[in-house]
């Protein structure tokens, strides 16, 4: 009997619509589309060796927080080789349990004395979340949009503001315009936040990511980087890039690397051998890019080698291809609100170098536009 039974506190929540509860995703004889393993670099015969044999000599977790018993000698290495591949040595890099750990803590460490946050609408959930921990001024600006930001500070100057964005943004794909809003922080003596998540092994001739699609060197007073293990190099953890002295002043405040237990000897090395996959043959990158030009253009028109194809319409077509896609073997979800805005519903379609024939196919017999097909 319903009216008998008593409110759970949670109830008093506002939940979304849809049921957005853990489900087992995909169905075992599924295959996904719409994964991060952009390089299928996690079931790489060498990634998986590297972090077997971490295993066997380390055991599988890591005991502690790095302040304490956690700090296994793997942590080192793979800060040294991010900061290496992400700045060229001008920089210095910290590890955090995830992607997002890393953005809590870079936006907490750096919104608390800057006092004014410009923050760009499709910014992904944890640098959100990062701002909320700060007492700074949050000013989201109208998506790419850096005239926006140049007026606003040219009618209300701040001190030392911060500009934090995504190089390639997660649902739609498209990328923020580094240059404008780094000449922005460079003129006003402030920062950019750029989050490399989904760029880093993905973007720039080498992977390095959106600095160097940009052309745009890593400049440590001006810029702090964050990113994932979690994506392109198919592991877990994330990281931030930053100036010594910035990286110095971050290790010793920030809650989400001093309260929590190190990343496992096993991750730390399929991290690094992942890492060291990329920087040795940057063929892998390049095939990557090339396939995402042409699987851009022949989707959706756009000129752009980013992975992530963004396809939106009308959510009733949308969800019958992604029907059609399952009738194949593929798991290709239609995205809704909350992960996007509503009126935004995605089929994100990310392109991966282990696609083999069966898969391509599919994409081609299902997702391509008609008028598009034999052009
Ligand atoms: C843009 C962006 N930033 C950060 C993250 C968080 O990374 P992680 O999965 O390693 O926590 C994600 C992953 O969803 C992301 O898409």
């Amino acid at each position: 009997m319903s009216g008998d039974r008593k409110k759970h506190p949670g109830e008093a929540y506002r939940f979304p619509k849809r049921d957005v509860r853990l489900k087992t995703l995909p169905p075992p004889h599924l295959r996904s589309l719409s994964s991060n393993d952009y390089l299928g670099l996690s079931r790489h015969p060498q990634v998986i060796e590297a972090s077997i044999r971490a295993i066997r000599e380390s055991g599988t977790g890591a005991t502690g927080s790095r302040y304490l018993s956690g700090n296994h000698v793997l942590n080192g290495a793979l800060e040294e080789s991010t900061a290496r591949f992400k700045t060229s040595g001008a920089g210095k890099a910290i590890l955090f349990s995830s992607g997002y750990h890393a953005n809590l803590a870079v936006m907490s460490f750096v919104g608390e004395p800057s006092g004014m946050i410009f923050s760009d609408e499709d910014n992904h959930a944890s640098l959100i979340d990062g701002m909320r921990l700060t007492k700074a001024t949050r000013i989201v600006y109208p998506h790419n949009d850096w005239d926006f930001v140049r007026d606003f500070l040219k009618k209300h100057p701040a001190r030392a503001p911060i500009i934090v964005t995504e190089s390639v943004f997660s649902m739609k794909g498209d990328r923020a315009p580094l240059r404008e809003l780094y000449e922005i922080v460079a003129m006003t003596g402030g920062l950019l936040v750029i989050d490399d998540a989904h760029a880093t092994g993905t973007m720039g001739k080498s992977g390095r990511g959106g600095l160097e699609q940009q052309d745009l060197p890593f400049d440590p007073d001006h810029m702090i980087v964050t990113g994932t293990f979690s994506k392109a190099l198919g592991s877990l953890g994330g990281f931030a890039v930053l100036s010594e002295r910035a990286e110095k002043l971050l290790a010793s405040v920030a809650r989400t690397l001093i309260y929590t237990t190190a990343l496992p000897p096993g991750v730390l090395a399929a991290s690094l051998e992942a890492l060291s996959l990329i920087e040795h043959s940057p063929k892998r990158v390049e095939s990557l890019q090339e396939s995402s030009r042409y699987w851009q253009c022949r989707l959706t028109g756009r000129e752009s080698d980013s992975p992530i194809i963004a396809l939106t319409g009308d959510p009733a077509h949308l969800s019958e291809l992604s029907n059609k896609m399952a009738l194949r073997g593929f798991h290709l979800p239609l995205l809704t609100y909350p992960t996007v805005s509503q009126g935004e519903e995605t089929l994100r379609l990310s392109v991966n170098t282990s696609w083999d024939e069966t898969v391509l196919s599919a994409i081609e017999d299902i997702l391509t536009p008609k008028e598009k097909k034999g052009s």
